[in-house]
């Protein structure tokens, strides 16, 4: 790779006559100004992207200290009027949603008065089944149109939305409904994957034998399941909808910019997941500012964003970010490789798509069949690129530069986290040449650092790794852990008093463009899903026969992490096969596929210091297969354990 460019600038001077913000120079000085003189700088935008009932009183108050974040205090305004109401009569026959089905027959085409109708019809079923301001609503549903609806529903009647990715089992749904106290969930009989129907509602089933507080359950009829409901809580949605006597508009709940819209759960080094709550104006304003400014986006092109709206991705670029801004979407319900390895590329040329953005994994995966599947189809409508979820790798960033973006498409790789609630560091496509594997410079009103996470102290500028903090608040962030503010103190604002810790590690070059190496903590980051290695390691121990385990993350071609765990079974137990398999399917139920374990490896004893710590660091080299890196192991308590298990390495085919 002698001859690769250190970075590519392609599109910049064609950029540089289309895009909003021009060049480096109009960068800097917004910059500076969103730093430095927030009042105003954030005034001017919460104008530009929100609407308020009634306007703030401050613009920013807060302490770091006790994690108090106030955004536009004082202000009043509504999630869904700012999605729906503030255009509806401009873009009444705009496309909202291009669906694209699992099946490739299947497809909708949705306007902005389609979705408004929808969503009011839905808030009003939402109240007529009880459903009170401040209530938590848990949406189960597949990427279908009725997601968006669901979610913009309650934000219409200031319920909080927890939204559940598809992929999580019962057990996962059930600690989630009972941690935010939910009495309502909205599910559906099934999904399609693969052109495989997936039973949703069967896991709802399960999951509520565990929750007696959930008295009400809308299933809306997808999969065409033949499903008896329990007449005494559960309510088909196509019945609930079609009632002659509900209002065909529900007034937006006034709500204070501050009052939650969601909760959505994410994985951290301990515990449980934890329940991140986002508020109304400063999220809003953070998910559609990026969305406009990172893309580029115009009032005429087409964005796709792939992630599920079970993530924080779908929530910020696929609901609420397009819809405040007024931009088509495409939401599609199936995977990249159904019916062939071309699909998106099938998607993307016959909705037109603009402007695309997706996960390292999904290009590697792609990658992988060979660039036959994207040269089938014209995807000249393509002008930008998006990269979210992991560290792309030069590889991977070539290929989707090459094929899909023809040697011209800015690639913006987006650093954020659900905590963040929009894009933090990220390229914008006028601004600089783009450097495949560094997500450029922070977004407006972002002021990053990186500090030895120990001592606080700044790291060696440039090159030198360390922490990445930020030092101030910004619109979008989350304001608490639900019901749990002392974990929301603990996590985030503790490793380095008065600043947010961001959990990954980072460096910045010479140029100033920042580098994300990834997490420091014990998350694994499996195809850009968080996973807390202590999730799976309670999970393996609840079975019988295990004594201990612990889990590391461990290089994987595709996944980016894969999943790999060291098992210590009972005095006995035999370690066999079908053992294994239980393993799996028991960590499977526990939290979901996305948790699956790549590797088990049975562990007589694992690597512990004196004091009885299990010895991660060398956890992961062996699960790497750097072996001859294992560094400083004199600290060990019993060091024939290592090689035993070096020994017993499981090598993967991936
Ligand atoms: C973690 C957050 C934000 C939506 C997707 C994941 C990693 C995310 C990048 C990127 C390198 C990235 C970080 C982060 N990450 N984007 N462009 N380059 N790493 O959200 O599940 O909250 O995970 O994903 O490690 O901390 P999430």
């Amino acid at each position: 790779m002698e001859n690769t460019p250190k970075w590519y600038d392609a599109h910049l001077q064609d950029y540089r006559k289309v895009a909003y913000i021009k060049s480096k120079e109009e960068y800097d000085e917004l910059y500076n100004r969103s730093i430095n003189d927030i009042d105003r700088f954030w005034s001017e935008q919460a104008d530009k992207y929100l609407t308020f009932e009634k306007r703030w009183d401050s613009v920013l108050k807060y302490d770091f200290n006790t994690a108090d974040i106030e955004w536009f205090g004082g202000g009043i305004l509504n999630a869904s009027y700012n999605c729906l109401d503030k255009h509806v009569d401009k873009l009444k026959n705009k496309v909202a949603y291009y669906w694209e089905g699992d099946n490739p027959a299947e497809s909708k085409v949705v306007t902005y008065l389609e979705l408004y109708n929808e969503v009011n019809k839905f808030a009003a079923v939402l109240l007529a089944n009880g459903v009170k301001k401040g209530d938590r609503v848990i949406i189960y549903l597949p990427m279908i149109v009725e997601l968006p609806v669901a979610m913009l529903a309650c934000a219409r009647i200031g319920a909080v939305h927890g939204v559940i990715f598809g992929g999580f089992s019962a057990e996962s749904i059930a600690s989630r409904i009972q941690d935010c106290g939910a009495k309502i969930v909205v599910t559906v009989d099934g999904g399609f994957r693969a052109g495989k129907p997936l039973p949703l509602k069967k896991n709802v089933d399960e999951a509520l034998t565990r929750c007696p507080e959930v008295t009400k359950v809308i299933v809306f009829k997808h999969a065409g399941m033949d499903l008896k409901l329990d007449p005494s809580k559960e309510i088909w949605w196509h019945e609930a909808m079609a009632d002659p006597n509900l209002p065909s508009y529900v007034k937006p709940e006034p709500m204070s910019s501050e009052d939650p819209l969601f909760i959505l759960y994410t994985s951290g080094s301990t515990g449980k997941p934890k329940g991140v709550l986002h508020t109304h104006a400063g999220y809003l304003l953070h998910a559609a500012m990026t969305n406009r400014l990172v893309f580029d986006l115009k009032d005429d092109e087409t964005f796709w964003c792939t992630a599920d709206i079970g993530w924080i991705t779908g929530h910020s670029y696929t609901v609420y970010g397009p819809l405040i801004n007024g931009f088509t979407s495409v939401l599609f319900e199936g995977v990249p490789n159904y019916p062939g390895w071309d699909r998106y590329w099938e998607i993307v040329a016959k909705r037109k798509v603009d402007k695309f953005y997706t996960a390292p994994t999904v290009i590697r995966s792609l990658a992988r069949e060979g660039a036959g599947w994207v040269e089938k189809h014209d995807l000249s409508s393509l002008k930008l690129l998006g990269t979210v979820g992991e560290p792309i790798n030069p590889e991977a960033w070539r290929w989707y530069y090459h094929y899909v973006g023809r040697d011209w498409c800015p690639i913006v790789d987006t650093w954020w986290q659900t905590e963040t609630g929009g894009q933090m560091i990220t390229p914008l496509p006028a601004v600089a040449p783009i450097k495949p594997g560094s997500c450029s410079f922070p977004f407006f009103g972002i002021d990053p650092v990186i500090l030895d996470p120990d001592t606080g102290e700044e790291v060696k500028y440039p090159g030198q790794e360390g922490a990445l903090f930020i030092r101030k608040p910004w619109p979008g962030m989350a304001r608490t852990v639900f019901g749990d503010h002392q974990r929301f103190i603990d996590t985030y604002f503790s490793r380095i008093p008065g600043m947010y810790f961001t959990g990954d590690g980072a460096k910045q070059d010479e140029d100033g463009y920042f580098w994300i190496a990834g997490r420091i903590d014990d998350v694994i980051n499996v195809s850009g899903h968080r996973l807390g290695t202590a999730e799976v390691e309670s999970a393996l121990v609840l079975h019988p026969d295990v004594a201990e385990a612990a889990v590391v993350g461990f290089p994987h071609p595709i996944k980016g992490q894969g999943i790999y765990a060291f098992v210590t079974l009972n005095q006995g137990v035999a370690k066999t096969d079908e053992l294994r398999k239980g393993l799996v399917n028991l960590v499977r139920q526990q939290i979901g596929p996305i948790a699956t374990p790549d590797a088990i490896q049975w562990a007589d004893a694992l690597p512990k210091t004196r004091s009885g710590k299990i010895m991660r660091r060398l956890l992961r080299k062996i699960s790497a297969g750097q072996i001859d890196d294992l560094g400083d192991t004199t600290t060990i308590a019993d060091p024939s354990v290592v090689d035993t298990l070096v020994k017993g390495r499981v090598v993967l085919n991936a």
